[in-house]
């Protein structure tokens, strides 16, 4: 015997919490991560170490290998794998209407103790960190941090609880070997805790283009 269906619902939602404004952040699994993989360790091997990169002051056992952007040239299909990653993640989130491409990418090998200290990418509206060697039990997972934009924050610091999703000064997610992880590029993130060496990441920054 089942009940008649009926509009009237006995048990109505009465309270309900809207949590507004959610930040996107994209984490797609490249189809092709092995082959990729496998190019990138080999282009790597004839490339030099760049020590002037400008973010000395934010990272400590990291280096650059290669030039900026000219993995890009050498490895066309690693640059078409990337936009089509950052297209899944414009249509999710932004939408933005323009077309988009990479305006800058680096190859960046970390050693154990590695970190990141939290920072943002200016002049560009996406960045993203694709995990090229990656063990996700070792090597240092990426966290985001709360946009934190009024200075009149925080009003008056109490203790909660228990950490909840509107309370929580950081955030990650179980990132993998092959993934791309995609976020708006004034999104404060970074990394610690690297624990053994051999982490080979590749950024990429996102600008809208004619
Ligand atoms: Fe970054």
């Amino acid at each position: 015997m089942t009940d008649k269906l009926s509009d009237k619902l006995e048990k109505k939602i009465t309270q309900e919490t809207y949590g507004l404004f959610p930040t996107g952040v994209t984490r797609y699994q490249l189809d092709n991560s092995e082959e990729l993989k496998k190019k990138v360790l080999l282009w790597m091997k004839d490339q030099e170490i760049v020590d002037d990169h400008g973010r000395r002051m934010l990272c400590h056992n990291i280096t650059q290998v290669g030039e900026k952007n000219k993995i890009l040239d050498d490895i066309p299909e690693l640059e078409q794998a990337l936009m089509k990653a950052v297209g899944f993640h414009n249509q999710n989130t932004f939408n933005y209407s323009c077309n988009l491409a990479i305006n800058e990418a680096y190859v960046e090998l970390a050693t154990e103790g590695a970190l990141y200290a939290p920072h943002e990418h200016s002049n560009c509206l996406y960045s993203l960190t694709y995990f090229i060697n990656y063990n996700h039990e070792n090597h240092g997972f990426l966290k985001f941090r709360r946009n934190v934009l009024s200075s009149m924050y925080p009003v008056m610091q109490v203790n909660s609880n228990q950490l909840t999703p509107y309370n929580m000064p950081e955030a990650t997610f179980t990132m993998r070997e092959g993934d791309v992880v995609i976020y708006p590029s004034n999104v404060t993130h970074g990394y610690d805790s690297n624990q053994t060496d051999e982490r080979i990441t590749l950024t990429a920054n996102i600008i809208p283009v004619e």
